[in-house]
């Protein structure tokens, strides 16, 4: 547990300031971060993770402050291309601060392979059979991978679904498996292949298709937080940001952009922890489809009996801690060391709660100033930057662009060169 995620001037530290005091409020030695440092990866190692390499990718990563997860001061490590999205988390997190922070709970690393059966002549009575041999079925898979259950996993249930299809009906068989500190669909993939041959011949018909499912919903994580009103802004903002969350909840189009703001957040920590963006993406909206088949939003907004926004998260997070690129890729270990986090569980647990924070920031910004100011004065910085200004006159080109509402580089070089000649002056 950090001593405080709360570091106040933070963002106005120097990379290596911010390293350091990082290290220091997490006890870990500087030489855990050096993961991040722009050699630590070099195009060697990133040859043996993909195919037809021609070098690598890099992105900024960044610490997000002020969270609370469950009484634990914790800072989140966050990997992003997009300005704004650490500094919102950031923001989210502070205003949950206030009552608590978040409080979260998951149903633990639970994942579920299909296989499919298809020319299946009478399928409700192959679902039976299949039932019927439903223990030896598990038993064949636990085989494949003996290591889980030493730690505590292993394969849970069998469920059988029979799905009318354009082509035929398909008897569809889940296979239930706790991978614990796994990703896990190497695990289930492995063990659907090796069930799917008995299973056909109980079954009659052809396996076909044997693969995890990435709608991974016997592994949500939840996450919630009260906001105070008076950190929002005042109670007309809590009842504006009610408008907003109701509309997407009613509607796809704005659904896919709330939720959208979420995925921020998440996808950042996914990534710097070297996990599978996609399968992460893929769960969430899948998730995000509500009872009725209305595409909707994953979050929900109540206002308390204390005029406070209440919200939440509960979404699929198949994340891991160990293999694939969280085990080899350098920047990926120093972001664990930095999340302290002890499980898969408890890391996906973590990203709920950052995707909740920056829902709510983004919400809260929505509903008042709207978010170009933001980005533009982010966007002032780097026109600064990008025309030599040095870090004391950085913010001085940055109010002289927000005055002029110009952010233009022929702008920014005229403002830099008018602070110079005054400086002489
Ligand atoms: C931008 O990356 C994310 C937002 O559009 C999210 C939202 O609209 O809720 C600001």
């Amino acid at each position: 547990m950090a001593h405080t995620s709360r570091i106040p001037s933070f963002r106005n530290l120097t990379v290596q300031e911010r390293i350091d005091a990082v290290a220091a409020e997490t006890g870990i030695s500087p030489e855990r971060l050096e993961g991040f440092s722009g050699d630590a990866f070099p195009v060697a190692k990133a040859e043996h993770m993909s195919e037809n390499v021609v070098g690598v990718f890099s992105l900024p990563v960044g610490v997000a402050t002020n969270f609370i997860v469950n009484n634990r001061e914790v800072l989140v490590p966050m990997a992003t291309e997009e300005a704004s999205v650490i500094a919102a988390a950031s923001n989210g997190a502070r205003m949950a601060r206030e009552l608590g922070g978040f409080t979260t709970s998951s149903t633990g690393p639970i994942m579920q392979a299909q296989i499919q059966l298809v020319d299946v002549r009478d399928p409700a009575a192959a679902r039976l059979r299949i039932l019927e041999q439903r223990q030896r079925i598990m038993d064949l898979a636990a085989l494949q991978d003996p290591k889980l259950a030493e730690v505590g996993g292993g394969v849970r249930d069998l469920i059988v679904r029979v799905v009318p299809a354009r082509y035929g009906t398909y008897v569809l068989v889940h296979l239930v498996v706790d991978v614990r500190d796994a990703m896990g669909a190497n695990a289930v993939n492995t063990m659907a292949e090796a069930i799917s041959a008995t299973i056909a011949e109980v079954g009659g018909g052809r396996a076909l298709l044997r693969i995890l499912t990435n709608k991974a919903d016997l592994r949500l994580a939840r996450a919630r937080a009260t906001f105070d009103a008076a950190a929002l802004g005042g109670s007309a903002v809590v009842d504006d940001m009610l408008h907003a969350y109701a509309l997407a909840e009613a509607d796809p189009y704005r659904a896919a952009t709330h939720n959208k703001g979420i995925m921020n957040g998440v996808s950042a920590v996914v990534l710097a922890t070297g996990n599978d963006t996609r399968a992460v993406e893929a769960g969430a909206h899948s998730h995000a489809v509500n009872a009725a088949g209305l595409y909707s939003s994953l979050s929900t907004f109540e206002k308390d009996g204390n005029g406070n926004l209440s919200a939440t998260l509960e979404m699929p997070v198949p994340v891991g801690l160990v293999g694939g690129a969280t085990k080899v890729h350098p920047a990926a270990q120093s972001a664990l060391a930095i999340a302290e986090v002890a499980t898969a569980s408890e890391l996906a647990e973590l990203i709920v709660a950052v995707g909740l924070a920056q829902n709510v920031a983004a919400m809260r910004v929505l509903a008042t100033e709207g978010v170009q100011r933001g980005h533009m004065s982010l966007h002032a910085k780097t026109l600064a930057a990008a025309v030599g200004a040095s870090a004391e006159e950085v913010p001085q080109v940055v109010a002289g662009l927000i005055e002029e509402r110009v952010f233009r580089h022929d702008r920014a070089e005229a403002i830099l060169s008018d602070i110079r000649r005054g400086a002489k002056a």
